[in-house]
């Protein structure tokens, strides 16, 4: 089998990452996680308290943020910010800086380079449409709100974190509107994208149901 890559797009909380990681073993392939670059961009400007309208001290900034993944944990400037990320303050500043065009052309060129000799798996918003067109799977994986909501909050109370369902289905919410509904590149099915509804499926169901879509198409 040649080397191939694989899109998946999809809402936040959908589980894409896990999807990703587990496909990525199976296949030998690199898992890019998207998100976590605009988690970064996010966190170097709120930290630096960078005037964002502005576009000069935008573009500045932009030049001063270098991403790096070692495995899991993810680098800003090598600085391990993977848990610092995750923050919700940083998933929301992450969806609002993610609609600055400099913002996605940089981060998008950099997806490309990283990815363009083939045998990644890359997770985001708009991956089958702009990053990657080329892919040779492209997958949109959907749920609902509440199922999305219901996991989050599953994900924290097992891992000790304290955690309101209220508070994290409304963030979904929120997050959903601001990320379908931007002017550049807005959360969208792609047209030649395999939508799975996840919502009633295990992880187990999921990956099982996409590894039948790679095997098909590779
Ligand atoms: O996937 P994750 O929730 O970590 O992404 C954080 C935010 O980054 C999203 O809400 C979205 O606004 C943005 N994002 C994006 N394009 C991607 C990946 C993430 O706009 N490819």
């Amino acid at each position: 089998m040649s080397k191939f890559n694989i899109a998946i797009d999809g809402p936040s909380g959908v589980g894409k990452s896990t999807i990703a990681n587990l496909l990525a073993d199976a296949y030998h392939m690199i898992h890019l996680d998207t998100g976590a670059m605009y988690r970064c961009v996010a966190y170097y400007l709120l930290k630096n308290k960078v005037d964002v309208n502005n576009e000069k001290e935008l573009l500045d900034a932009l030049e001063n943020i270098d991403i790096s993944f070692q495995e899991d944990q993810v680098f800003l400037n090598g600085e391990n910010v993977s848990k610092e990320i995750r923050m919700n303050e940083i998933s929301m500043a992450a969806s609002k800086f993610s609609a600055f065009n400099a913002v996605r052309k940089k981060l998008v060129s950099l997806q490309q380079q990283i990815a363009k000799n083939k045998g990644y798996i890359l997770d985001g918003r708009d991956i089958c449409s702009v990053v990657l067109p080329d892919a040779e799977v492209k997958i949109y994986m959907d749920a609902s709100s509440k199922a999305r909501a219901q996991r989050r909050y599953q994900e924290y109370i097992s891992k000790g974190i304290d955690a309101d369902y209220e508070t994290i289905f409304q963030d979904i919410v929120a997050r959903d509107y601001q990320d379908s509904h931007r002017e550049i590149s807005p959360l969208q099915v792609a047209e030649d994208a395999q939508v799975i509804d996840t919502s009633d499926m295990t992880i187990e169901e999921v990956v099982e149901e996409i590894q039948k879509i790679i095997d098909e198409k590779v």
